[in-house]
């Protein structure tokens, strides 16, 4: 059994199937300022959300031992179809906590929601999975949804042609169903998805709440941390990104969704 590092310099471990985490690094890194982070983005593996389960749960395994070995405190799967066909079975035989992005977003829509009607965008494998759905219903049964997998969304968004018309056709196509409807919460059940919300509610012309997980997860970490008293106060923070494949490629879009440039970026791959 895997056990976790109880100092409070010990960094954070964070990771994704590439670029769609540092969405929610960021909102963590702005409630937790002073923490030490690893980010861990498997770019060679990009995208997961067309995988199978039985490949996810492998990457996620890999790159969540890798981290372990740096003796990171906790762990943050940033990643929507990590979270919703591999997480509770690899937490299973590790002792850290591992926060997941599902819950901390089901909640928020579940209390924003006031129609009843809660809309859920997603990679194939997170939509197939239904694990909005469950634990949307699992909180309130009246609840409907709706779950619409949008694939060529996260292709779109690592090429940087989130700001083109291909991006505004492809997200009107999608969000067809849910234009002018009952539907008043839109959860982007993916962590790349944030970089086009501004895209989104020009599409969504109706009264309609977009919600990511970045934000909840930075309170459930923080709330986690501080119980435990694992916060870490030094000045002297650090950042170190890891990829599996493309340093140079994650390197300049990185900085579009950090709003800052990055240098610290090293190449660990598990195929040697
Ligand atoms: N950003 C990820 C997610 O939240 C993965 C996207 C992908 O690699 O398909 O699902």
């Amino acid at each position: 059994m895997r056990t976790q590092s109880n100092n409070t310099n010990a960094p954070i471990g964070i990771f994704d199937s590439g670029l769609g985490g540092l969405t929610v690094l960021k909102k963590i890194q702005e409630k937790l300022p002073n923490e030490n982070y690893i980010y861990y983005g498997d770019t060679i593996n990009l995208p997961y959300g067309t995988k199978s389960n039985q490949s996810i749960v492998q990457y996620s395994k890999q790159i969540i031992n890798f981290l372990i070995k740096q003796n990171v405190k906790t762990i943050v799967c940033a990643c929507n179809s990590a979270s919703s066909v591999a997480i509770n079975q690899i937490k299973q035989n590790i002792n850290i906590p591992i926060f997941e992005v599902i819950n901390p977003a089901v909640q928020e829509a579940v209390h924003y929601t006031k129609t009843n009607h809660i809309a859920i965008i997603g990679t194939d494998t997170t939509i197939k999975s239904k694990s909005y759905s469950k634990k949307i219903k699992a909180l309130n049964p009246e609840i409907n949804t709706i779950e619409i997998a949008t694939p060529l969304l996260v292709p779109i968004i690592e090429e940087g042609l989130e700001n083109t018309s291909i991006a505004n056709e492809m997200s009107k196509l999608y969000c067809q169903k849910i234009i002018n409807s009952k539907f008043d919460t839109l959860i982007l059940g993916c962590t790349h998805y944030p970089m086009i919300e501004g895209l989104l509610k020009k599409i969504l012309t109706h009264k309609i709440r977009l919600i990511s997980s970045g934000k909840p997860v930075a309170i459930n970490l923080y709330n986690y941390l501080n119980k435990h008293d694992l916060i870490n106060n030094s000045l002297s923070a650090n950042t170190q990104y890891y990829v599996s494949d493309n340093i140079e490629k994650f390197q300049q879009s990185a900085s579009k969704f950090l709003n800052h440039s990055i240098d610290d970026v090293a190449l660990h791959n598990f195929k040697s």
